[in-house]
């Protein structure tokens, strides 16, 4: 019964979809409640974008052109859009055409419907950009490396492409790009896709992307930028001031890239480049294609915040190869990559060195169920996000729970067949997108040895919580950490004795997170004097060394921790911070002045989480 009607709805799909008697199956799409794209009826196949970027007005004036597929019956194309002024709509050749700017909704909104017959294959639409902030930040040349140029760059997972271009804005539908970008002389621009090593004279630059893409993975980048190559596929973009540092830092990244090969399959994007953002970049890394966008904070001069690069690598097949169908399944995106980000990083550097990341990943994965409550909602890898703010719900739960459920079905079926199951997976669906569901049926199918894993597979993806008898990850360099701490702490050792040259910034933030809370702040003042933490150039044993003591009167850190605010946007950073400073009655004032001062400077996604911290 089930496969007869599974036939007969491909069929009348196949039916109804107009000129798609041609080459490519027919994809079938999963309900996206955060689109209003209604792709059953027309979709789009192919996006050419022309953008004028005016730093004067902060504006991109943009003309797109959708060729399309169309169903049968088709009479809208509808795409996704917030704060976008539409300008005029056009079909074919430039025949108008009729259109609506639909009612605003919370997070998503406006949905354009503009009419078209069955036998529409390409749609213009004009328009420009707004003030209303989303994917897009300005920065001033004052938040530049440089301070000469001021920059742009846009950020468009989880649902904020649809603010720099009237887009079909879900991750489950796919289509190939071109774009002209016209910038200022002196400027360079970067996407998603071909890219240049230079600029040219007249701040033209042409960019493809031909393997189709879901319209969260384009991306935009402008500003006085400068290229080194890394490899014969690698290279790095960053302001001229930042450029050799951060050549020297991502060394490893081809070597990165050949393991990630040989692990699970060829890659198959052509080059990958990095880029080096402004501090106010709101995350640590974002995979576009072609391009990983990178926080400049990962550069540590020691090499040993890589493995974000080896996260980002990944998701050239975890999520840009084979992408979440909605942001219900971004465990799929974002486990798949923590799991083969630690293959590669223990590929590279040894396995005592995957173990300190997955136990840090441990702890903070528990810390996030504790501060949730383990029966909270959002601790389910299946996520329920509809009517809200998909990025309410995206937390350390599908990184690091989808991890560990992936480490367990490896210790079930062994790690060959574990890995043989994987490089299948992603060939079957690449260039596809998968839901949860569609997974469970499949692994089933390939590891039917996955019906005896404890707990048991559902109850991993719908139940709350960490499944109790996970055993958490063990790391040996930790253990010696541990034991000069304690040692430490007893007096059995002397902080001149302490071992650290050896350490790298895992074992620090290690360190760091198991002092006593209720340690002298005398021994705070020794550690910062023998170390100068307070003021440490690394930003993860910066940061961890300011929570730590946020709870407390230790008044060293407070100029420091100024500063770090004001400069860096790194939403993991900021908003822990903010929110140990909110939570100490003394430090709760120092809090709000500083967040004034430092709002100015953070991109609209780290701005709109610390607004909510503040409303509360
Ligand atoms: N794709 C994510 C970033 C993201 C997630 C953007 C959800 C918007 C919504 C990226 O791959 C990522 O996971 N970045 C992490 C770094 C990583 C090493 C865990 C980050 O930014 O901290
Ligand atoms: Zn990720």
């Amino acid at each position: 019964m089930y496969a007869k009607f599974s036939f007969l709805t491909i069929l009348f799909s196949v039916l109804m979809m107009n000129n798609s008697a041609q080459a490519n199956p027919l994809p079938l799409f999963v309900d996206d409640p955060h689109s209003c794209a209604k792709p059953e009826e027309a979709v789009i196949e192919h996006l050419q974008l022309q953008l004028d970027i005016d730093f004067q007005k902060k504006r991109i004036k943009g003309q797109a052109q959708y060729t399309i597929k169309t169903a049968m019956a088709a009479n809208a194309f509808w795409l996704d859009t917030r704060g976008l002024e539409i300008i005029e709509v056009s079909l074919g050749e430039g025949q108008s055409t009729s259109y609506e700017l639909m009612a605003e909704q919370p997070f998503l909104g406006r949905p354009l419907k503009i009419n078209i017959t069955p036998n529409t294959r390409v749609v213009n639409v004009r328009y420009q950009t707004t003030d209303e902030p989303g994917a897009l930040q300005w920065l001033s040349q004052e938040q530049t490396q440089g301070g000469q140029l001021p920059f742009l760059f846009t950020q468009g997972q989880a649902v904020l492409s649809r603010t720099w271009m009237p887009v079909q804005d879900s991750p489950g539908i796919r289509f190939s790009w071109d774009a002209t970008v016209k910038v200022p002389a002196d400027f360079m621009a970067l996407m998603s896709g071909t890219n240049p090593q230079e600029k040219n004279p007249e701040g033209t630059f042409s960019f493809r992307m031909d393997l189709p893409v879901p319209a969260y993975l384009i991306a935009l980048a402008v500003g006085d930028l400068a290229f080194k190559p890394l490899g014969e596929r690698c290279g790095v973009y960053a302001e001229p001031a930042m450029l050799e540092r951060a050549a020297s830092e991502f060394v490893d990244t081809e070597k990165m890239l050949i393991a990630a090969e040989k692990l699970y399959g060829t890659y198959q994007w052509g080059r990958y480049d990095l880029l080096v953002l402004p501090p106010s970049f709101p995350f640590g890394g974002m995979e576009n294609p072609r391009l990983t966008f990178a926080t400049p904070t990962i550069i540590a001069g020691d090499r040993s915040l890589t493995s974000l690069v080896a996260h980002e690598l990944a998701h050239s097949w975890s999520g840009n190869l084979v992408t979440n169908a909605t942001w219900n399944d971004f465990w799929l995106n974002e486990g798949f990559t923590v799991y083969f980000e630690r293959r590669i990083m223990e590929a590279l550097y040894g396995k005592d060195y995957a173990e300190m990341l997955a136990e840090l990943g441990y702890q903070d994965v528990m810390k996030t169920i504790a501060g949730m409550g383990k029966d909270s909602q959002d601790t389910r890898l299946k996520l329920d996000l509809k009517g809200r703010d998909p990025d309410d719900g995206m937390n350390d739960i599908a990184y690091e729970k989808g991890y560990f459920l992936l480490c367990s079905i490896e210790n079930l079926v062994g790690r060959a067949a574990f890995d043989d199951f994987l490089r299948k997976y992603f060939k079957e669906f690449a260039f596809k997108t998968i839901d949860t569901e569609q997974f469970v049926k499949y692994i089933t199918r390939k590891l039917p040895a996955i019906n005896s894993l404890q707990p048991a597979l559902t109850q991993w993806i719908y139940q709350t919580g960490m499944p109790e008898h996970v055993k958490p990850p063990v790391s040996q360099r930790f253990r010696q950490t541990e034991q000069q701490l304690t040692d430490l702490l007893s007096g059995k050792m002397k902080l001149a004795d302490l071992k650290t040259v050896e350490w790298t910034t895992h074992e620090w933030v290690h360190f760091i997170r198991h002092l006593p809370d209720t340690m002298d702040l005398s021994l705070a003042e020794q550690l910062d004097g023998a170390f100068k933490l307070s003021n440490a150039t690394n930003a993860e044993i910066q940061a961890a060394w300011f929570e730590k003591l946020l709870p407390t009167s230790y008044t060293a850190i407070n100029k420091p921790l100024d500063e770090f605010l004001v400069k860096v946007g790194r939403r993991k950073f900021v908003l822990p911070l903010f929110k140990g400073m909110a939570q100490n009655p003394a430090r709760i004032d120092a809090a709000r002045e500083i967040y004034r001062k430092a709002r100015p400077g953070y991109h609209a996604v780290t701005a709109g989480s610390v607004d909510a911290l503040f409303a509360q």
